[in-house]
């Protein structure tokens, strides 16, 4: 039998008088518990059947202001109507952001985290995406309401002797409040920023203040398109890197970082959802609506299901928010997240990245 010791101390005494009278404790307690959660007349409002999980907050908050920081870039300040303390939230962090249209988008923020009562976010207008930005741009003013949830956090920072950012175009939003952080502290960093033109890199002015590390603005009209590659030697051994840039830029950082420095961590985050890889079409019954859907081949369940049912719930896109998960009533499902517990499988998946594993699917839904 394997022993325990607790985080605090040596492995505790086996007294079998003591082992006795917690387990008489335990027992009362749950009892106790079961007699006002399960079996009383309060059990319908207290346990509900299905339960609500907040890993966030959601909330309405006000455009307090609109700034152009760039060609084609925005930044907007949100705050509570009444002017109230906003959660809390961490380098690294986002919004999802629910514009008036019901599109749905995240942000990362990009403001002070020590500011408890304003957020900010900025977005690149982006003409042939899917009109999110074309919306914030074109319709929203100072003084709208805007729906979001979060903050979360799927891009944290992590403690480090030394930092390497690389951004590119608007993944200088995360990156920023990182760079302010490692200055304030005084941990060794360095950035190197990249875009198209100076034109259209936001916050150069506030990297300018950061004067306790190196930043390197590389525009594509002056220096040509980056090797990522050489970019990634400036890492001091042993470094933490932060890369938030196009695809193109992450998925080379990460490709390449182990051969150039193996001791180092990498981080990269993405807002979409990553491609499927070796998806195979199946069908998904919903079980509430009675509707069944296909799934193609390179879709995600998740996009086939809101093509045709409205409302449904997500965040991440890419298995770690858990905000996607649904009861699973039939069929054997690829878990293809890191997110849920073996317990948690069973009986549940998270639609935006796992599949059928087979035959038709049938969900709670
Ligand atoms: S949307 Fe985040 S896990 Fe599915």
């Amino acid at each position: 039998m394997a022993g325990f010791t607790s985080r605090w101390g040596a492995p505790a005494p086996a007294s079998d008088d003591g082992i006795e009278t917690s387990l008489r404790v335990v027992t009362k307690g749950f009892a106790a518990y079961q007699r006002l959660f399960v079996e009383g007349g309060l059990a319908p409002l207290l346990s509900r059947p299905n339960p609500l999980r907040y890993d966030d907050f959601d909330m309405d908050l006000v455009v307090k202001g609109i700034e152009t920081e760039a060609e084609d870039v925005v930044s907007l300040t949100l705050a509570a109507p009444g002017g109230g303390v906003l959660p809390v939230w961490n380098p690294g962090s986002h919004l999802d952001v629910f514009l008036p249209s019901g599109r749905q988008r995240q942000y990362s923020l990009c403001g002070d985290p020590a500011d408890r009562h304003r957020y900010r976010i900025a977005v690149r207008l982006i003409g042939d995406g899917g009109g999110g930005s074309r919306e914030v741009h074109e319709t929203l003013r100072t003084g709208d309401l805007l729906h979001v949830r979060g903050p979360r956090n799927a891009f944290r920072m992590v403690a480090a002797d030394s930092y390497l950012f690389i951004a590119g175009g608007i993944g200088i939003t995360p990156i920023l409040p990182m760079v302010k952080a490692a200055n304030a502290r005084g941990i060794p960093w360095r950035m190197v920023y990249l875009g198209r033109t100076r034109e259209n890199m936001p916050f150069l002015d506030e990297l300018e203040a950061c004067t306790g590390g190196d930043v390197d603005v590389r525009p594509d009209d002056e220096f040509g398109l980056p090797d990522v590659g050489r970019l990634l030697t400036r890492l001091h051994p042993g470094g933490a890197t932060y890369v938030c840039g196009p695809p193109p830029v992450s998925d080379a950082a990460r490709r390449l970082i182990s051969a150039i420095d193996p001791t180092g961590s990498m981080h990269t985050e993405r807002f979409s959802a990553p491609p499927v890889v070796g998806g195979k079409p199946f069908d998904v019954k919903l079980a509430r609506s009675g509707v069944t859907v296909s799934v193609a081949a390179d879709q995600s369940m998740l996009d086939a299901i809101r093509e045709q049912v409205a409302g449904v719930v997500y965040s991440c896109q890419q298995g770690y928010c858990g905000s996607c998960k649904i009861g699973v009533l039939a069929s054997r499902v690829e878990h293809r997240d890191n997110r849920l517990l073996e317990s948690e499988r069973k009986a549940s998946m998270l639609i935006c990245v796992s599949r059928s594993d087979g035959g038709p699917l049938v969900l709670d839904l």
